[in-house]
């Protein structure tokens, strides 16, 4: 059975401080819950994984990172390696979030490299994908998305697929205010399990958690969650608060 997840992405924010503050709130105000086949997630910046990751070991949270380079080692200035995560505990990578694609130039065939480097490694990928406003007013979302899926992960065998997590998060939703609505978002992660089916199996579809992330809030949560394709959140500016965070995972 395909596990529910509710994911913080921190991006650029948060100082260790800060961090170390987020982390402890966080656990006391999950202590009582019991997370029946839910799965919490937080990625905080690579420098403060290290310290997360170990402040984190005892709880039922997981640490991710937000990005990983495609290469084993080497003359990457700036870049952190699979390796490097692995070595400070980290188990789960974010890859192909937009602001990656948009900002740092992230290509799918990019994508293709850095996935397959995660998972020889061992880490499971939270892999994200989902099309621009203009894509979705020209009703070319389906397209959009199928062509990111086939092109970054469609040459992966279906025995990899228990080490990837999907994200569908449309880029008109990202920290605008805007969600898509829980039948939209419904809709493109049947579109997405169905493509799943048809190029695998229906066991590989049924197993693989697929997520939605945009604008997702304590208000809007439970009814996007309560899709039956919609497997958690992948959630930005929510996450970055211990009482919004706290109820997203209650609404799942
Ligand atoms: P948001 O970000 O929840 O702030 O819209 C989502 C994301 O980028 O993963």
């Amino acid at each position: 059975m395909r596990s529910k997840i509710v994911a913080g992405n921190w991006k650029m924010n948060k100082t260790l401080k800060e961090s170390k503050e987020l982390v402890k709130a966080l656990k006391k105000s999950i202590k009582g819950f019991t997370l029946d086949n839910t799965r919490v997630i937080i990625a905080p910046t690579y420098v403060n994984l290290q310290k997360v990751s170990k402040s984190t070991k005892k709880s039922a949270i997981e640490v991710a990172a937000q990005n990983m380079h495609q290469a084993d080692s080497g003359a990457f200035t700036g870049e952190i390696s699979a390796a490097m995560l692995k070595s400070v505990g980290v188990k789960v990578v974010i890859l192909g979030h937009s602001e990656r694609r948009e900002y740092f130039g992230e290509t799918d065939a990019l994508l293709a490299q850095k996935v397959d480097q995660a998972l020889k490694n061992k880490l499971e990928v939270i892999f994200c994908f989902g099309e621009v406003l203009e894509d979705r007013k020209n009703e070319n979302h389906f397209k959009v998305v199928e062509s990111q899926i086939k092109n970054a992960l469609f040459h992966l065998n279906a025995d990899a697929w228990p080490q990837l997590v999907l994200a569908y998060e449309p880029v008109w939703a990202i920290g605008t205010g805007e969600t898509a609505s829980p039948e939209q978002a419904q809709e493109m992660h049947a579109f997405i399990r169905n493509l799943v089916a048809e190029k695998y199996n229906n066991d590989v579809a049924e197993n693989v958690s697929i997520l939605y992330g945009g604008s997702v809030k304590p208000a809007n949560a439970k009814e996007i969650f309560s899709k039956k394709d919609v497997d958690g959140g992948l959630i930005g500016g929510a996450a970055l608060n211990a009482d919004d965070f706290t109820a997203l995972i209650k609404a799942i």
